[in-house]
């Protein structure tokens, strides 16, 4: 109890000094001033539901949505390892993967969106290594989107920035999808 005492006295004590002496924890510093640079980049994401190797997986669903039979009812989670292609053939070259979580998310089903929590990283290129991430509302419906990305890594780090999504090819029974992505980000 008396250590627990000291020991909180000596945070508060500790904050109350940071700011002007830095000795406990904190430093803050000025960055260099580096100048910050606008990467575009175009890609095909191919996000397949369907066949015997799909790249997204349904890995959690609301029981009470059961008698919706669309491919992506509400409330349904899925987890995606989908290629970033150069094209929309599914044989185009791979430049990357985009790795994360998708959940279907609006209770009006023609007005179909997700939220999409995914890291895009690039496995070929000068980008090669270094990922951003979206954590982003995708009304899919719409004929064409932004997404916000709010953060990178690698060449990306600290990046922000946003990306237009347009569907290239959707099958509405499958859930099947080839979506265009005409990327900005601003990092250092
Ligand atoms: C889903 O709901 C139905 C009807 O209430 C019930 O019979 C079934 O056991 C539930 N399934 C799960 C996995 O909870
Ligand atoms: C959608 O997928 C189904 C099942 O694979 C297929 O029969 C149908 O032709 C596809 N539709 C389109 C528009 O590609």
């Amino acid at each position: 109890m008396e250590e627990q005492l000291i020991f909180a006295w000596a945070m508060i004590f500790c904050i109350a000094i940071a700011p002007v002496y830095g000795e406990c924890y904190s430093k803050t510093v000025t960055p260099s001033s580096k100048v910050e640079k606008v990467t575009n980049l175009h890609f095909f994401l191919h996000d397949t539901l369907s066949g015997e190797n799909p790249s997204a997986v349904l890995v959690a669903r609301a029981n009470l949505t059961r008698k919706d039979h669309s491919p992506v009812p509400f409330g349904s989670l899925f987890a995606i390892d989908d290629p970033l292609r150069v094209g929309t053939e599914p044989t185009s070259k791979i430049i990357g993967n985009a790795q994360g979580l998708y959940l279907s998310s609006s209770q009006d089903a023609s007005k179909f969106t997700i939220v999409l929590y995914a890291d895009f990283a690039f496995t070929t290129g000068k980008f090669k290594g270094s990922s951003f991430s979206i954590f982003s509302r995708n009304p899919v419906t719409e004929a064409k989107r932004e997404v916000a990305i709010v953060g990178g890594r690698g060449r990306f780090r600290m990046a922000r920035g946003f990306a237009h999504i347009k569907t290239s090819y959707f099958n509405a029974t499958t859930g099947d999808a080839i979506l265009d992505y005409k990327v900005t980000l601003y990092h250092y």
